[in-house]
């Protein structure tokens, strides 16, 4: 069959959905190059929140005219959603046929091969499931995305990935580091390993700071980033690597949520703004220019008006590069949710504008302060405007576009920032 999958959400679902490619081409299945060609779409889903489902569910539905004319046309769901719904998915009517959740990708091949197989829907939990030796398709050719962990076991309590993704668990040192060496004989250059929490990945004795000195010993590679770090549980020794490994790049990205320690202990963080504050002094004092972005989550239970304004300062004080700004969306079954003081939509609304505002204004002022620097790009592609300029990022994270040909891409190229919008360096 020709398949084409089609994600949603974080950059754990883009590294699934390469993992997914993998077990479908292993089975016979060929990529198609576009949906319109594709004989079985499969949906990779996000649930963190109801905005996230209802835009899939949408796009599932407008697939409903496929299948009216071409009646073989198979859909399949996988991800968050489908392990948080099952086999409701199916009875929406809007002709889903299968539904994966995130720990029964192995038998997707084997279930879509079978003319009848005994069930359509696989979303039982495997709290040990790490996919064991199968490497991902990758889609862009020079950065690349290996996953160290699966799982969470924080239950914040706004948090539905708990409850859809299962325990943590990392997998094993060896098979990471030979995922990396194998990603760089490919060509690629940078790798960004993740987990939903990287700090707590523990394997085979070793925790994430030895992992990264080990992984920054494999020559090839140029750029080591990881995401998601955890602020309760970044530690001192971690700081200490990222200065000392050349491969690391001096960029972090630590989800804050909010700015208020009455706030953060109800969502259930483990830790306080004090703490979060002390990290960043600690990181930029050991890593000198870091970048740092977060994650910046309004309108939860219960926060007031001085609430909120605490996070507003807590910002203005750091001034993230990037700010990923989110307004609280209720999830069935976390405790958040069931709490009564849920902040009116419009409120919520209001709120989230202000944090946007304002990281607009600090990133714009943090990009425009890289003019005149130099700046090391990793070239990934033609700018997305123009085939006379390419396109990359700085190791800081940052995109950058500069005047070039073709023979730059997948090279690094030294550059001088000469203007920057709140999003993009323009360098020479
Ligand atoms: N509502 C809104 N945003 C959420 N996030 C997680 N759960 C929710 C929710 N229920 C945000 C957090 C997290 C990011 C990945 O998504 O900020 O860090
Ligand atoms: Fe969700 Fe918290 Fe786990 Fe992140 S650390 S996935 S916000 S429960």
């Amino acid at each position: 069959m020709r398949f084409f999958v089609e994600t949603y959400g974080c950059q754990m679902n883009v590294a699934d959905s390469e993992m997914v490619t993998s077990m479908l081409i292993q089975a016979g299945h060929t990529p198609a190059t576009n949906i319109d060609d594709a004989q079985l779409i499969v949906f990779n889903t996000c649930s963190v929140r109801e905005h996230a489902e209802q835009r899939v569910l949408g796009r599932i539905a407008n697939e409903k005219h496929r299948k009216q004319q071409n009646p073989d046309l198979k859909i399949a769901v996988v991800g968050c959603m489908a392990q948080r719904m099952g086999k409701r998915l199916m009875e929406l009517e809007s002709g889903v046929d299968f539904v994966f959740g995130v720990d029964q990708y192995d038998k997707l091949a084997e279930i879509l091969a079978n003319d009848s197989p005994i069930q359509n829907h696989w979303t039982e939990m495997d709290n040990e499931q790490v996919y064991h030796g199968i490497l991902p398709t990758r889609l862009n050719r020079h950065c690349g995305f290996v996953t160290v962990m699966r799982g969470c076991d924080n239950f914040c309590s706004y948090c539905i990935v708990p409850y859809v993704r299962g325990r943590e668990r990392s997998r094993p040192a060896s098979d990471i580091v030979k995922e990396v060496e194998e990603a760089t004989l490919e060509g690629f250059r940078d790798i960004t390993l993740l987990g939903q929490n990287v700090n707590s990945y523990q394997n085979e004795g070793m925790d994430f700071a030895s992992l990264l000195r080990e992984l920054n010993q494999i020559d090839p590679l140029w750029r080591l980033r990881f995401v998601t770090s955890h602020p309760k549980d970044l530690s001192d020794n971690l700081i200490q690597t990222m200065a000392d490994c050349d491969k690391i790049c001096e960029h972090i990205h630590l989800p804050m949520q909010s700015g208020d320690d009455d706030v953060l202990f109800r969502m259930n963080r483990g830790y306080g703004s004090r703490h979060y504050y002390d990290l960043i002094t600690r990181l930029r004092t050991a890593i000198p220019d870091i970048a740092l972005t977060t994650d910046v989550l309004v309108g939860f239970p219960g926060e007031t008006e001085r609430q909120f304004e605490n996070t507003l300062e807590l910002m203005r004080q750091i001034q993230f590069d990037y700010a990923f700004c989110f307004k609280y969306s209720p999830r069935e079954g976390t405790a958040a949710a069931k709490s009564t003081d849920q902040i009116p939509e419009e409120l919520r609304l209001e709120r989230l504008q202000k944090t946007i505002d304002l990281q607009r204004e600090i990133t714009l002022h943090k990009f425009r302060s890289q003019i005149g620097k130099r700046v090391e790009v990793y070239v990934e592609d033609f700018s997305r405007k123009s085939h006379e300029q390419v396109s990359g990022k700085t190791r800081d994270f940052k995109i950058a576009v500069l005047s070039g040909t073709s023979d730059q891409i997948g090279s690094l190229v030294e550059a001088k920032v000469i203007d920057a919008t709140a999003g993009t360096l323009i360098c020479l």
